[in-house]
């Protein structure tokens, strides 16, 4: 649905993109994660046909951005980073006027309108100039103009930015329903976010495209080691013992071991080795409590800061 080649973009002298490529299905939803500067508006305005690549093609429902921008337009709803907004024009009559722009029957606009107010929370600010509205309800008309025309593709450039948290919990739902049958991209500083939203994530930094894969391969792929933390109550040394004597330990670290009281354990296992069942039933058998267990990976979050700290690639 989305084709994207060797997309490369430079604002005179200085970096935009560059050589960025990817592909997004239909019914997929593709994350951009990256920090400021990072290049993901700039994709995304090349991609909305808003300003052509400096070189590289991009593709969106078989159209090319740049030969056929007019097929491409048709087919996206973008909600841009900074929202252009008719501040003098009531909400309904803003979002009726946007519908007629992307060519909906006449005789669908008003039901059309309502139903997406209904979707995004604006219905209780039907009588309001959007020059009225506070920053996070201008964000909702933002949304709101995107979806108007129900596209196959939208382009969302950090949609829960300025939504408080009940807003931002309806419109992540929103997304995910949405993408079932629609191709979405969209670009968030919150790691949380992209990984409950999107199947894939591009994690992209000064230009490039650092890594993509779905979360959880990039947790998986980035894990340093494989260790389980435990929680165990019982003589520290025994069950340090026990758990040493689990086929594949290869080290065991033990945090206010000097009693009989709760002790915490770093368990660490050779690869390919599923450890907390092991660390469980060896507590089970020593008659030992276990008050936790904790497989640690790294988060989201970790692989993040690893990748644009080390400038690793691991595409
Ligand atoms: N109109 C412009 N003229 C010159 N340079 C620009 C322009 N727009 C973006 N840039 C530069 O291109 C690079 C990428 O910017 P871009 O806006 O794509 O980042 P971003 O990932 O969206 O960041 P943010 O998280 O802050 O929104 C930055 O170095 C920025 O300074
Ligand atoms: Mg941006």
């Amino acid at each position: 649905m989305i084709e994207v080649e060797h997309l490369t973009k430079t604002y005179g002298e200085a970096r935009g993109i560059n050589d960025i490529s990817f592909q997004v299905e239909k019914g997929e939803i593709l994350g951009f994660l990256g920090p400021n500067g990072a290049g993901k508006t700039t994709t995304m305005r090349i991609l909305t046909c808003f300003m052509p690549a400096t070189s590289g093609t991009a593709r969106v429902a078989g159209y090319d951005v740049f030969e056929d921008s007019l097929n491409v337009r048709r087919r996206i709803g973008y909600l841009p980073e900074t929202v252009p907004l008719y501040t003098d024009m009531l909400v309904p009559v803003y979002l009726r006027y946007v519908a007629g722009l992307k060519e909906l029957p006449y005789r669908e606009i008003k039901g059309k309108v309502a139903k997406i107010m209904e979707q995004v929370g604006l219905t209780h600010k039907a009588d309001k100039f959007i020059g009225e509205l506070s920053k996070g309800y201008r964000q909702r008309v933002g949304l709101a103009q995107a979806l108007i025309n129900d596209p196959d593709v939208l382009i969302l450039d950090e949609p829960t930015i300025g939504l408080d948290p009940k807003q931002i919990i309806e419109i992540r739902s929103l997304i995910r329903g949405l993408g079932k049958d629609r191709t979405i991209i969209l670009s968030s500083h919150i790691l949380p976010e992209v990984s409950m939203i999107c199947g894939r994530v591009a994690i992209i930094d000064e230009g490039r495209i650092k890594a993509i894969d779905t979360p959880e391969s990039l947790t998986e792929k980035l894990r340093v080691a494989n260790k389980v933390k435990a929680v165990i109550e019982g003589v520290a040394e025994d069950v340090k013992a026990a758990l040493g004597r689990i086929a594949g330990v290869n080290n065991i670290l033990v945090e206010n071991g000097d009693g009989v009281d709760r002790a915490k354990y770093t368990v660490e296992f050779a690869e390919g080795i599923n450890g907390p069942p092991l660390v469980a039933r060896t507590a089970i058998e020593g008659k030992w409590d276990l008050h936790e267990l904790t497989p640690m990976r790294m988060s989201l979050e970790d692989i993040f800061i690893q990748i644009v700290t080390e400038e690793k690639d691991i595409v």
